[in-house]
């Protein structure tokens, strides 16, 4: 591979300083003048006829300035994302709990939230639904369609039924997986700018500015080239500002079209419990049928997500569970049926993993189960079935040589010791440890389900005094884009990486990027600043050869160009240099750049094709403890291993993979969300309960680097892929360690404790 100055290098956080600090300014930082503030009012109950909406209580707080409902919509009303099902604010009918019915505008957030809850909804009760699977019976309350049914895919390979009549050893189990909520630090927020030309300048914390611009664009009625959305800095997103931030966004703009003023809405910690989305719930029947050697011949899946009130990305989220539903292993016979269901609850949406995290778990645990009864060590049966390059996934996708799996999990055997662990598991007094295997494989980008989506532009300008300025559409959100889009262009420039700067996203100044999720961003904006930068790249080696040879270099001799410095023959120029001639000889400085995913294929109707362009792996052992009189578990160390393809920042990569160990972890034992009689009961950090870094397990994080041809330097993508194979991993160490084989995430010490007594 080539040498390279600043790809593969821990170089520091571009954005570091001003967060360590406390300098970045997040949405709510700003402040404009003559603002004024929104707060949302919201149904209280999961389902209601509205019948009317007064003020005539809240006008009496100080600073009260008006109520605004869908009346004031001028666009259109309905949230124009995926299947446009949501109304911006409902006209007849709420549909859970949480959901914002109208909003007020005051002088202060204060004044506003007083306001709010003084405006009286008077409502019918409906009856509601709250569970996916009766959502899904035959006779059951109708919600949403005909048959409650939002979202539906299916994958056919071989003759199943056959298959499991032949197999030697047969196992089937059903899994169950709760809510996991995002936990960002900064709650949803948008501050909204009316213009002198009816247009709208939008503030946003979002993980997708272009979801926002669609959304305010559409509620307003206004032409896209009147609306301008500036991403803030974003404090942590993890999914959970894919959808909702356009929402939130519209209804700040609303109020600002309807008053003419700046308008502020930043939502309490317990309102962004109650209605942003949040990872599905999951259902799962899995089952699996192996030969008398141990290769797995047949997999059934059934898999229910829990869709709440409205659509939105279930079905990108379920897609992408159902292509992974199998595991990562070479099976003849699949016969998936996926189902996402409504229910008058919160919408779920994008969280790290993206429906995959839900059955990873089940079909994980069920792996053990079979080894076991084909009477093979976990990982050694893994090993038997796993996709290597060359092999065909369940979809009849031919693999390229950019998969380390088998690497993965044969490095993870021998660095957690795995061989003798797993044949001694210890019990001291009351303390069983014990140690768990998973594997997994995630297609990296939106695949053939977004494919429409899949593309990136970006804009480079390279400015006289050799700075460098980028705009992507792709967001920083925590996980490292801006510093790692940044070694990419000056890499490609051979530009210092200290005169790169990439800056949160302008619509106006790049098109339409898709979302910036299931970790897309390195490949996708990484490859639109490659296009971008190759010209000027041209333009200022060329430019650098003349001047090395005018200053006298021995031409015989190649020119070399690292660390922002060109040489040859003795002689060497500086970027800085090379860039004031550039300008000096009139040569374009700025370009832009587009990158399209390679083509996918996918046919609906039986499930084959090519998901993805390229997929990501990743391998984890859990060494945990369970107290048996408790069953409280303890997660002592986690073994994880990646093929993500090149690694661009190295120190970034593990704080990736720490983060989303720990998010797996946290979901996998603590995190408990519960709703009663449609309603959630615990919408707060309080009664909610997530890990923090006091919980964090020893790592031992391992990259093999398995180059992708098609990505940046060869790297694929992997903000989600450390979270997946977390879950499945823990229960496969509490089985392990006591023998109790917990089906239902979060594996709470009192499910533990129940199969230990024989339950
Ligand atoms: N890391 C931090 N610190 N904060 C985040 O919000 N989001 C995760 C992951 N890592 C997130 C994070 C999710 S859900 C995704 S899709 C990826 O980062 C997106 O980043 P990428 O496209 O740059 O890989
Ligand atoms: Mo990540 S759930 O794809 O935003």
């Amino acid at each position: 591979m080539e040498k390279l100055s600043y790809v593969g290098k821990s170089l520091p956080r571009k954005d570091a300083l001003i967060k360590a600090t406390g300098r970045a300014a997040y949405t709510d930082d700003r402040e404009f003048a003559g603002m004024l503030h929104a707060a949302a009012v919201r149904s209280p109950r999961p389902r209601i006829r509205i019948l009317s909406i007064s003020d005539a209580k809240a006008k009496k707080v100080a600073g009260y300035v008006t109520l605004v409902t869908y009346r004031d919509i001028k666009g259109v009303n309905k949230w124009p994302v995926v299947m446009h099902d949501y109304p911006f604010l409902p006209e007849k009918e709420a549909r859970f709990a949480g959901e914002t019915v109208a909003l007020v505008v005051a002088r202060t957030a204060r004044a506003a939230r007083r306001a709010a809850a003084l405006v009286e909804i008077k409502f019918k009760e409906l009856p509601y639904i709250d569970d996916p699977l009766k959502a899904l019976e035959k006779g059951s309350l109708k919600i949403y369609g005909k048959d409650n049914i939002l979202s539906s895919f299916v994958i056919k390979r071989g003759s199943v039924d056959e298959a499991f009549k032949k197999a030697a050893f047969t196992v089937e189990g059903e899994f169950s997986t709760n809510y996991q909520v995002h936990a960002y630090l900064e709650t949803q927020g948008a501050i909204a700018l009316p213009e002198s030309d009816g247009g709208m300048t939008v503030h946003s914390t979002t993980q997708c500015p272009f979801y926002v611009l669609d959304a305010v664009a559409a509620v307003l009625g206004v032409p896209y080239n009147k609306v301008k959305v500036l991403q803030t800095v974003t404090g942590g997103g993890f999914g959970g500002k894919e959808d909702v931030p356009a929402l939130v966004a519209s209804h700040a703009a609303l109020c600002a079209a309807r008053t003419g003023r700046p308008v502020k809405l930043i939502y309490g910690r317990k309102e962004d419990f109650q209605s942003m989305s949040k990872r599905h719930p999951g259902w799962a029947r899995v089952a699996y049928g192996a030969d008398k050697n141990g290769k797995i011949t047949a997999c059934r899946v059934k898999y229910v997500l829990d869709g709440g009130a409205y659509c939105t990305l279930s079905p990108i989220v379920l897609w992408r569970g159902t292509v992974h539903a199998a595991g990562p292993y070479k099976i003849a016979n699949v016969d998936i049926k996926t189902y996402a269901a409504a229910t008058n609850k919160v919408p779920a949406g994008a969280f790290r993993g993206f429906g995959q995290p839900q059955i990873c778990f089940a079909q994980e645990s069920l792996i053990d189960e079979l080894a076991q009864k084909a009477g093979m060590d976990p990982v050694q049966f893994r090993l038997k079935n796993l996709l290597n390059p060359g092999d065909k996934t369940v979809t009849g996708q031919k693999l390229n040589s950019s998969c380390g799996l088998g690497e993965l999990v044969q490095t993870l055997r021998k660095r957690s010791g795995w061989d003798k662990k797993v044949k001694s598991p210890s019990v001291k007094g009351d303390i069983a440890t014990g140690i768990g295997f998973s594997a997994a494989y995630y297609g990296v980008g939106l695949g053939a389900k977004g494919r429409y989506l899949d593309r990136a532009g970006a804009l480079v300008n390279v400015y006289k005094d050799s700075s460098v300025g980028v705009n992507v559409g792709n967001a920083e959100m925590g996980q490292g884009a801006l510093t790692v889009l940044a070694q990419i262009a000056a890499e490609t420039l051979n530009a210092p990486y200290e005169s790169v700067k990439v800056e949160e996203v302008d619509s106006s100044k790049v098109p339409d990027s898709g979302p910036t999720v299931a970790s897309r961003t390195t490949l996708m904006s990484g490859n639109a600043i490659i296009e971008a930068a190759t010209p000027i790249r041209e333009r200022v080696f060329k430019t650098a050869h003349d001047m090395l040879v005018l200053l006298g270099a021995d031409t015989s001799q190649k020119m070399t160009a690292a660390g922002g410095v060109f040489s040859m023959g003795g002689r060497s120029v500086a970027f800085k240099q090379v860039v004031a001639e550039c300008w000096g000889r009139r040569l374009k400085m700025s370009e832009q750049g587009w990158y399209a995913a390679p083509r996918t294929t996918f046919k609906m109707e039986d499930g084959q094709g090519d998901a993805y362009v390229i997929y990501s792996y990743s391998a984890d052992a859990a060494e945990v403890e369970v107290d048996l009189k408790t069953g409280v578990t303890k997660i002592k160390k986690i073994w994880a291993a990646y093929d993500v393809g090149k690694i661009v920042n190295p120190r970034l990569a593990a704080g990736q993979a720490e983060g989303g160990i720990l998010q797996g972890m946290s979901w996998a034992l603590y995190e408990n969300l519960i709703y009663k009689n449609g309603v959630m009961v615990n919408p707060n950090f309080t009664d909610y309960v997530i890990a923090t870094t006091k919980d964090k397990p020893e790592y031992d994080i391992t990259f093999i680097e398995k180059p992708y041809k098609e990505g940046p330097y060869h790297a694929k993508g992997m903000g989600e892929v450390p979270l997946i194979g977390v879950a499945p991993a823990v229960a496969n160490a509490i089985k392990n360690a006591c023998g109790a084989r917990v089906n239902s995430v979060p594996l709470l010490p009192e499910k533990v404790w129940k199969k230990l007594q024989g339950a």
